[in-house]
């Protein structure tokens, strides 16, 4: 109620990246995570589920781009989430695209970002995570560049920091990424990754409408990526956007505008790479409908950034909750039971 109405509004108003450096400066506060009452609420048993031997206890992660220098997993853990992805780590410091590049657009709860990995490289990045107890954080790390060897050398620096990786093939903002949407290029990186690290290798893939051309494309990148040996896929990044006001005129949409394409692109990758592989749902997950529907079209967990910023922090414990009761409503008693149920159509 205090986000919605002072907190929310205040930080709309001045500039997203300076709300955001504000943010990050209230979840530095020494012991937050000891201060902050969410961390001391259980989560409801009915979300827990194990995958690839990882123990999570609710469904809803921290998307990557939040926390992209891993200052403050611990403290956003603590707001509820199952698991957080820190990064995108880049192998070089990084200042990203000119200012301004991150708007809010409140009407749709949405943003449109040209970021372009603003980031302290990997050095500075994994001595901060030194300090981190991997084994019992479920932290995931994305990586990216634009030669295999920058993402190689993130990998082998970082293996022990982590649960799992993200490779980030996808951002809409980076040039040359799209090198490793060539299958040969792709499928020697991923198999590059396995030669040194056993931690589960998640692609993020990029979006696509119905009916585009790239659509084909993007399901065989799906495709290839587990033939590779990758264990998943996050589906998907943010959509490819034109917009004046950003300095370089064009960035990456995200929220609520994103979300009937993720359920259906969900969908289509699982019919495409069959019922085994992991297959996170990203892209405008914003209550616990939205994670029942992409489950139930084919999902093993989901991810969201923009609904934080739109909902404030008690975000994810609200979708443990109500997700929690809707289970209970519906007589399934774990996450798996949710694959393959109908969707639910919201009332408002
Ligand atoms: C400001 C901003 C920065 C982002 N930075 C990254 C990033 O560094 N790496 C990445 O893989 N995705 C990044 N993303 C994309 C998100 O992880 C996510 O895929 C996308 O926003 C769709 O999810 P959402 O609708 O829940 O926000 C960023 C998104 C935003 C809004």
């Amino acid at each position: 109620m205090f986000y919605k109405f002072f907190i929310l509004p205040m930080l709309q108003r001045i500039n997203p990246e300076v709300s955001h450096f504000i943010a990050e400066i209230i979840l530095q506060i020494p012991f937050f995570r000891n201060f902050n009452p969410i961390y001391y609420i259980k989560k409801p048993i009915n979300l827990s589920i194990k995958i690839l031997g990882l123990e999570f206890d609710s469904p809803i992660g921290l998307a990557a781009g939040f926390d992209k220098n891993c200052k403050n997993l611990y403290s956003l853990l603590s707001l509820g989430f199952g698991f957080i992805a820190g990064g995108t780590i880049t192998f070089s410091k990084r200042n990203g695209n000119p200012k301004p590049r991150l708007f809010h657009i409140k009407k749709s709860r949405a943003l449109i970002n040209s970021m372009g990995f603003p980031g302290e490289g990997l050095e500075k990045i994994s001595n901060r995570l030194k300090n981190y107890n991997s084994k019992s954080e479920n932290v995931f790390l994305s990586v990216s560049g634009t030669v295999e060897k920058e993402i190689i050398d993130c990998i082998k620096t970082l293996k022990n920091h982590c649960k799992a990786f993200e490779i980030n093939i996808s951002s809409p903002n980076t040039e040359g990424l799209k090198n490793f949407h060539n299958k040969e290029k792709l499928t020697n990186l991923i198999l590059e990754a396995k030669t040194i690290t056993t931690k589960p290798i998640f692609i993020k893939l990029p979006p696509w409408d119905k009916d585009n051309k790239e659509r084909d494309d993007y399901l065989s990148i799906a495709y290839t990526s587990i033939k590779a040996g990758a264990q998943g896929l996050i589906v998907a990044n943010s959509k490819p956007y034109p917009f004046d006001k950003l300095a370089v005129g064009k960035g990456g949409l995200s929220g609520e505008p994103l979300k009937n394409d993720t359920i259906r692109m969900v969908s289509e990758v699982r019919n495409k790479i069959g019922s085994k592989p992991i297959i996170i749902a990203c892209g405008g997950i914003s209550d616990e409908i939205d994670v029942w529907n992409c489950i139930a079209a084919g999902a093993n967990l989901c991810q969201a950034y923009t609904a934080l910023i739109f909902n404030g922090p008690s975000f994810a414990y609200n979708i443990n909750k109500k997700l929690s009761a809707l289970m209970v409503n519906k007589n399934l008693e774990s996450l798996e039971k949710v694959r393959g149920q109908a969707m639910i159509k919201k009332m408002y």
